[in-house]
């Protein structure tokens, strides 16, 4: 469910953000009366993207684990460019409308950057975190990083399923497959590779399956 909102978020955001280019081309450019032709050709599909827009990003706001700064910054962003737009266009304002819609692109980017910009928590107690070292755990150096980092989504059980995430217990992917989604991520679960070493990596996959039933 969740998978499928965030998918239908992100092709009305490209559709809203299409149309919302051609009118402030037209405004910037003088064309008013393409302006106003265009406008009322797609004035009932923008009303649903519009609501659609909306409506799927509320829906998902509710259900993030953790908010963070820069989704605050997007939503006020997003929310802001809507009154500018409205008035822009009403009076045919070229800053207002160009504001408005520089203020949108700024949105779209900075959920593309939110995405990847996670940061790694500390794992907490005494553990062994040394591949190398006597006495390493994989697993128990596994656990202890996915008590800090991933329980949001998937449960301190691996069964939580939060925002479309898999249930781990049941899951049937090979240790190649789990490594790869850990690395690079897929729909709302965000890549790891850069904040974690292929140990803790390693250590991850191998708690994983210890999950399993
Ligand atoms: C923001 C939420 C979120 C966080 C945090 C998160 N995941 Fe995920 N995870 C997901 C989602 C969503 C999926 C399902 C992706 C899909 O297939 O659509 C998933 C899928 C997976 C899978 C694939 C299951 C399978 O075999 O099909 C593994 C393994 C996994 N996550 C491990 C982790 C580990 C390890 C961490 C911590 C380092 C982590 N996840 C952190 C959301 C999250």
């Amino acid at each position: 469910m969740y998978t499928g909102i965030l998918h239908t978020h992100k092709l009305v955001v490209v559709l809203f953000l299409l149309i919302y280019l051609v009118k402030t081309f037209l405004l910037l450019s003088g064309k008013k009366e393409a302006l106003q032709g265009f406008t009322k050709k797609v004035k009932v599909p923008e009303m649903i993207i519009s609501f659609l827009f909306l409506g799927t990003g509320l829906f998902m706001i509710f259900q993030i684990p953790e908010i963070r700064t820069l989704l605050i910054i997007k939503v006020i962003l997003v929310f802001a460019s809507i009154p500018l737009a409205i008035i822009g266009f009403k009076k045919m304002n070229k800053g207002l409308a160009a504001l408005s819609f520089l203020l949108l692109v700024g949105a779209y980017g900075l959920a593309e950057i939110n995405k990847r910009r996670i940061e790694k928590k500390p794992i907490s107690g005494e553990i062994v975190s040394d591949a190398n070292a006597e006495g390493y755990d994989a697993v128990v150096h596994g656990k202890a990083l996915f008590m800090a980092n991933c329980v949001a989504c998937h449960g301190e059980n691996g069964d939580l399923q939060n925002v479309g995430a898999k249930n781990l217990q049941e899951a049937q992917s090979s240790e190649a497959e789990v490594s790869e989604i850990i690395m690079n991520g897929k729909n709302a679960m965000p890549p790891y590779k850069k904040i974690l070493s292929e140990d803790e990596v390693q250590a991850l996959v191998k708690y994983v399956f210890s999950l399993r039933k």
